[in-house]
């Protein structure tokens, strides 16, 4: 079964308690269970996984590959940071979508700028959670094209 991985870095285990205006009032296990839900209504399965971690983030890039159609990634603050992240992202053939449920273009300017968003396939920012929805159909939607 074709199956994605959803991916959350630091702080975002806080999600609905943490600054609930810029990140909205979902929580991180109701976002995981809707997210699941609805890759599942297309057969499809998902897995999760949350770390405050670089090291456990880079761990579960590495072991994605040959698993994974995809990684749905939520990089946090590493995403502005992160040389490690970016090159274990270059480092296997699983595509990337890095979400962002704030516009970070809209903020300070040392969020301005992604490390990991030139090796991903794409980003998308400033949707809220939608995005982590938009993320994981751009994935299956690119798998059905494959089957044409
Ligand atoms: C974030 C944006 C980052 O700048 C921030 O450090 C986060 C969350 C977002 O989802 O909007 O932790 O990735």
């Amino acid at each position: 079964m074709n199956r994605l991985l959803l991916l959350n870095g630091p702080n975002l285990n806080m999600l609905g308690k943490r600054e609930p205006d810029v990140y909205g009032k979902i929580t991180l296990k109701a976002l995981e269970e809707q997210l699941t839900a609805y890759v599942e209504e297309k057969q499809w399965k998902l897995d999760v996984f949350q770390s405050n971690h670089e090291g456990e983030l880079i761990d579960q890039i590495h072991a994605s590959e040959g698993k994974y159609r995809g990684i749905i990634f939520n990089p946090g603050g590493y995403t502005h940071t992160s040389v490690a992240l970016r090159d274990a992202i270059s480092s296997v053939n699983v595509p990337v979508i890095e979400v962002h449920l704030s516009n970070v273009y809209r903020r300070e300017s040392f969020r301005h700028q992604s490390l990991l968003a030139p090796v991903c396939r794409g980003q998308i920012s400033g949707l809220g959670a939608k995005g982590y929805f938009l993320a994981a159909r751009a994935f299956m939607e690119e798998d059905e094209r494959k089957d044409d």
